[in-house]
Order: C-alpha cells, then sequence, then structure tokens
C-alpha cells in the first residue's frame, strides 16, 4: 500500500504517532502531553475513565480539534492544521459516541452517503447521470452492497435506522465509515449500550474489519472484558495524561491503570 505522497506503509509500520500533544478549552486540560503510536493493521484501544479525555484525543486524530501543543504524524508526514473532511480524503474515518445517523433515511442510504465523499465527478454528469457519473454510482452501489453483506445487514437495507434496534443503528454507522474506505477507523464506544449479544456481535465485526478491509482501527470502550479480547496494545489516559501504555495483560496489571478506576465511579 502507498500513500498518496508518502513512503509505502506496511503492516506493522508505525501509521500515526502523536507526540507530546496537549489540547486546553479554557481552563480545562482536556490531554496533557500525551504520546502514542497506532500501527498499521493493529487495534489499538485508548481507555480511561470518564472526563479522560479519550474523545477529546480521537477528535484531534480526526483534525476535529487542533492541540495547542504537540505534533500528529499520519502515514510518515507531520500534518498541518487541517478540517474533518480533509480527514475522510486523508484515509481516517469515524463513528461516534452517540450514534450519529440520517435517521430517517434507509441503511443503505445511510452507508450510500459515506460514499459522497468518494464522489469526485462535477454535478453537470451527477445530473445527467451518463457518462463517468454513472459509472462511478454502478462502482458506489457495488462496495456499499459489499458492506452490507460483510455486515450482514441485508434483512434491514431498506428499514429506515430509527426504526432499527440500537445495536443494529451502530452496525449501520460502522458500514457508513466503512464506505469512506479509510485507513483509520476510529471508533468512539461502538458497545455503549448494547446488550450482551450485540456487543459480542460488534466484537467480531470489529475483528474482522482489519482483516477483510486492510484497516487500522483505534477503539475507545469501557467494557475491559472487550478491550481484552479485542484490542493489540492499549493506551490508558486519566485526566487527560497517559498514565499506561501495553499489551492488555499489562495494563491490566498496571497499578496506577487500577487506582484511577478504583478512584472513579463508573
Ligand atoms: N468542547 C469542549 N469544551 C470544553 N470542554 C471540553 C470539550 N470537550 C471535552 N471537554 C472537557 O475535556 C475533558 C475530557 O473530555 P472527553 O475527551 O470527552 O473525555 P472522555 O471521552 O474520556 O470521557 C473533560 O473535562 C471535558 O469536560
Ligand atoms: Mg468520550
Amino acid at each position: 500500500m502507498r500513500a498518496p505522497d508518502g513512503p509505502p506503509v506496511t503492516a506493522g509500520d508505525v501509521l500515526l504517532s502523536i507526540d507530546n500533544v496537549s489540547l486546553s478549552f479554557g481552563g480545562v486540560k482536556a490531554v496533557s502531553g500525551v504520546s502514542f503510536d497506532i500501527r498499521k493493521g493493529e487495534i489499538r484501544a485508548i481507555i480511561g475513565p470518564n472526563g479522560a479525555g479519550k474523545t477529546s484525543m480521537l477528535n484531534i486524530i480526526n483534525g476535529f480539534y487542533h492541540p495547542q501543543e504537540g505534533v500528529i504524524t499520519f502515514k510518515g508526514e507531520a500534518r498541518a492544521r487541517m478540517r474533518p473532511h480533509d480527514a475522510a480524503d486523508g484515509g481516517i474515518a469515524r463513528t461516534f459516541q452517540n450514534v450519529a445517523l440520517f435517521r430517517g433515511m434507509t441503511a443503505l442510504d445511510n452507508i450510500m452517503a459515506g460514499r459522497t465523499l468518494k464522489m469526485r465527478r462535477n454535478m453537470f454528469w451527477q445530473m445527467l447521470r451518463i457518462g463517468p457519473a454513472l459509472a462511478e454510482e454502478v462502482e458506489h452501489r457495488h462496495r456499499v452492497e459489499e458492506i452490507i453483506d460483510f455486515l450482514k445487514i441485508q434483512e434491514i437495507r431498506r428499514t429506515p435506522v430509527s426504526r432499527l434496534p440500537y445495536g443494529l443503528q451502530k452496525r449501520v454507522e460502522l458500514g457508513r465509515a466503512l464506505a469512506m474506505e479509510p485507513e483509520l477507523l476510529l471508533l468512539d464506544e461502538p458497545m455503549a449500550g448494547m446488550n450482551i449479544e450485540e456487543k459480542e456481535d460488534m466484537s467480531r465485526f470489529i475483528l474482522d474489519v482489519n482483516d477483510h478491509y486492510g484497516t487500522t482501527i483505534a477503539l475507545i470502550e469501557h467494557d475491559m472484558g472487550v478491550v481484552m479480547d479485542l484490542s493489540d496494545r492499549v493506551v490508558v489516559l486519566d485526566h487527560g495524561i497517559k498514565i499506561a501504555d501495553g499489551t492488555p495483560n499489562e495494563v491490566k496489571s498496571n497499578q496506577a491503570v487500577i487506582d484511577a478506576y478504583l478512584g472513579v465511579a463508573h
């Protein structure tokens, strides 16, 4: 795989690195001097008690927030100030802590919406629906159908998402992110609010995504069992500071991590 303007990226290479990044909102330091990296093909969990700075970190990675300090390097290139749609163009997609779908639209159309970022042809062709735009639309449909098959949501493809159970809404949202063909997928609590069966389903899809689509995942998740099962490496934040970084087993037995979790009611 070769980045458009960067060096080749192969499995195990560092895809994204965060170096000494700090972000404040007025007086609140959401993230303080945090450094870690994400390697190609891994599932990298970001965990920590509520208010630890996890969502802020994802918003920094996808360019929604610009940190006051630090450097973010994606595919070997230090990144300048960017906007979220630059992130999508550059191969980063995300799902949200609270489902953010077009509620009146069908599952199919929501996933198709993820493709609009890939639409390159001009409006003229799209209105005529001929020539290059038609070929492109066929290609989009094909990709979307493939994602629908992968996520096993054929039966609900024509259902407005507002009528779907929560677990399936989250799955549609994953589908929309995949439709952007990301290299890096950011998942903010993809299993929050799910029952055990829904969690097991979602875990299986998350495990399969990297193999099937060649992606890399940054995952925020509260359920420690899920984190232990899914992730290759875990970074732990507490009050905006990185307190641990390692394999799930290393992190689980780390005293600072145990203290951080005991100190905060969930
Ligand atoms: N847009 C914002 N404006 C002001 N404060 C914010 C904003 N986003 C997050 N914060 C604050 O930053 C800290 C980290 O929040 P967040 O990243 O959402 O934590 P987490 O996702 O780990 O629960 C919290 O103290 C939160 O109140
Ligand atoms: Mg959060």
